[in-house]
Formats: structure tokens, sequence, C-alpha cells
């Protein structure tokens, strides 16, 4: 599975680069918005700078003219720009344009599983399911990955499922094991995922021993 980090941040952004195991990242307006006084283009540039996998920048334009129109200068940008487009009717309609010239297309805000067929049939190179806001509302997020990975392999859509709205380690592990493609998750998940308390004392132990030993020798 690959994993992408969820974030605007430059700072997150090295600190999960830095890992060695970051295949790319995912950013929306909200997450921009974060980040105070920052200009989107640059940042998405600067963003493109550290992590060569597929960095989504998402438009903020509702109707199919206006996402053409801000793909064009985003994918200007660097070649890894992935363009953001919301799953709706006008989104289905740039998707399929910019998919048939070549350009990567992240259709997020995906809530039920005909959105997920849909985009797959308009050429998405990503489909992102938002597992938390749907658990936030009473419903199994992760049954909506399940029904998609179903839907996708039944017809054999190449489009990759990217597990979005993280929220713990324990959706990754889920995600990992429906078969979802790509996981997106915040830096503070990532963060969690290497951590293990036994891990921790294991190591105390290991170092607290090697000391030991050492100062019986000397
Ligand atoms: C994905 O691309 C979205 O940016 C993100 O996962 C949304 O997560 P949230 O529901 O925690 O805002």
């Amino acid at each position: 599975m690959k994993i992408f980090v969820d974030t605007g941040s430059l700072e997150e952004i090295k600190k999960a680069n830095d890992l060695g195991v970051l295949d790319g990242v995912t950013t929306n307006p909200s997450l921009i918005a974060k980040e105070k006084g920052v200009d989107f283009h640059t940042r998405i540039a600067d963003i493109c700078k550290i992590v060569k996998g597929p960095v989504s920048a998402e438009v903020v334009s509702t109707n199919a003219p206006g996402m053409l129109k801000e793909a064009e200068e985003l994918i200007k940008i660097a070649p890894n720009v992935t363009i953001k487009l919301p799953t709706i009717a006008e989104g289905l309609k740039a998707c399929k344009i910019l998919s048939d010239r070549g350009v990567k297309v992240n259709m997020t805000l995906v809530f039920q599983p005909l959105q997920a067929l849909m985009v797959a049939k308009a050429g998405a190179t990503f489909a992102s399911p938002f597992l938390g806001r749907l658990d936030d509302i009473g419903h199994d997020g992760m049954n909506l990955i399940r029904e998609i990975r179903t839907i996708y392999n039944n017809y054999g859509y190449k489009t990759q499922i990217l597990a979005a709205s993280i929220r713990s380690p324990l959706h990754l592990v889920q995600a990992a094991m429906i078969g979802a493609d790509v996981a997106t998750v915040p830096y503070k998940v990532l963060e969690e995922v290497l951590h293990h308390p036994l891990t921790d004392s294991g190591l105390k132990t290991f170092l607290e021993d090697w000391e030991k030993s050492h100062a019986a020798k000397a």
C-alpha cells in the first residue's frame, strides 16, 4: 500500500519524507488555509521539490470550464502534480477530459460506491473515499472501501482507491487489509504508527543491559 501524507505543512512533509517511505502528498483547500499567508501555487511547487510522487492540488471552481482552467495552471507547476476534483457532475466531466489527456486526477469527497464507479469510468487515477467523515456521522466508513474494492475488482478498473480522512492507525490497518491502494494520513497518525509501548520498553532494556555489561568490563 502506498502512503501519502495529508497536509499543507512543509515541515510535516519534510519529516514524513525523511522517513523514506513516503509515496505522495494530498492537500485540500482547508489544509492550505491553515498555512497562513501562503500562496497556493508556490506551496504546491515547494512540495513538489521535496516529494517526487503524486502531489494532489485541489481546484476551487464548481463548474467544469473553471476546473479545467485551474488545472491548466496547476499542471505547469511540476510533472507530479495531480489534479484534485470534487465528485460532482461537473467534476466528473472535467475528470474525463483531463484523464483522456493523460493528466492524473484524484476525485475527492467520495462517500458512496456509485460515485467511485463513476469516477473510475471517467478515468480517474485515484478515487478518495473519506472514511473518518462517514464514521463521524455514524456510518461505517471502512465498509465503503470494501464495497469499492469489490466493484473495482469485478470490472478490472485501474483507478486506485485512496483511503482518505484517516483518523487512526487502526483505520490504516483495516484499509490495508481490505486492499486500498493508497492511504493518505495526517502526519500525527504517521507518527503514531511507529510507536508501540513494547518497542519502547524493549529498546530501553536492551540499552540498559548493554550499558551494564560494558560497565562491568571497564
Ligand atoms: C484527502 O485527500 C483529504 O484531504 C483528507 O483526507 C480529509 O480528511 P479530514 O476528514 O480529516 O478533513
